[in-house]
């Protein structure tokens, strides 16, 4: 990994410093606690949605995503969704095709700040489907999100026992963003079937760190 990458990546431990970063950051708007649908409403509804009407998805969608995967909460310290020991050990990825206010290209979500740090130029959806068993909602999301696993963050406090709290910690998120589209009228469809190493080749991820859950995002369609 680079000292660049390590630096941005200890950020989230480090507000205090928070420093300048160079590559373009998109700060997202503060995300919204009201909804006119319940939680029960939203757990009785939820689907996989794999099919989406094409529609782009506006920058309050992309933060109340990105804050419902891995947002932080109470102090600003703990998030939206738990983490053994409070390690944090993933990270959340976008790759933007049909975002507005976002060029197209891969973002890294920075809780301490609530942006979005461009890691990679170009719409990469159709890569990133090719990579996936060709599964066509992949390449028609508007936005791609993909969590990945810094292990080395958990098992320093829990050896082995690590991977299967960051393995836990992704099912969390990924439930947190299908509830939360659901109540924006975004559906999306958790997809696990893709190849590890070629996700982690177009991620230009560091060895320490691996691509575990794919979550396509895409307006639903009138029922
Ligand atoms: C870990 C995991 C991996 C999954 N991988 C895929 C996948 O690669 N492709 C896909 O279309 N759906 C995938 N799914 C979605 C399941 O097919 C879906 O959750 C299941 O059919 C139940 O439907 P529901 O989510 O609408 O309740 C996955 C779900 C989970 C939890």
């Amino acid at each position: 990994m680079s000292g660049e990458r390590q630096k941005d990546r200890n950020d989230q431990f480090d507000t205090a410093a928070d420093p300048v970063d160079p590559s373009p950051e998109v700060e997202l708007p503060e995300p919204i606690l009201e909804s006119s649908i319940s939680i029960e409403q939203t757990l009785a509804e939820r689907r996989s949605v794999r099919s989406y009407s094409g529609e782009s998805l506006s920058l309050s969608d992309v933060s109340q995503l990105m804050w419902a995967a891995q947002g932080l909460t109470q102090d600003r310290f703990f998030r939206t969704a738990p983490s053994a020991g409070a390690l944090y050990p993933l990270e959340v990825y976008l790759v933007v095709g049909n975002v507005d206010k976002m060029d197209a290209g891969v973002y890294r979500y920075v809780p301490s700040r609530h942006s979005m740090v461009k890691t990679l130029d170009g719409d990469r959806r159709d890569e990133l489907c090719r990579v996936s068993l060709s599964q066509p909602q992949i390449r028609d999301a508007a936005a791609v999100v993909v969590i990945t696993a810094v292990y080395s963050r958990i098992m320093v406090k829990y050896g082995n026992r690590g991977v299967r709290y960051a393995h836990i910690e992704v099912g969390c998120a990924a439930e947190n963003i299908y509830l939360q589209g659901m109540s924006l009228g975004i559906g999306t469809c958790a997809v696990g079937a893709f190849e590890d190493e070629n996700v982690a080749a177009i991620f230009d991820l560091p060895v320490d760190e691996e691509p575990l859950l794919l979550l396509p995002l895409g307006m639903c369609n009138e029922p």
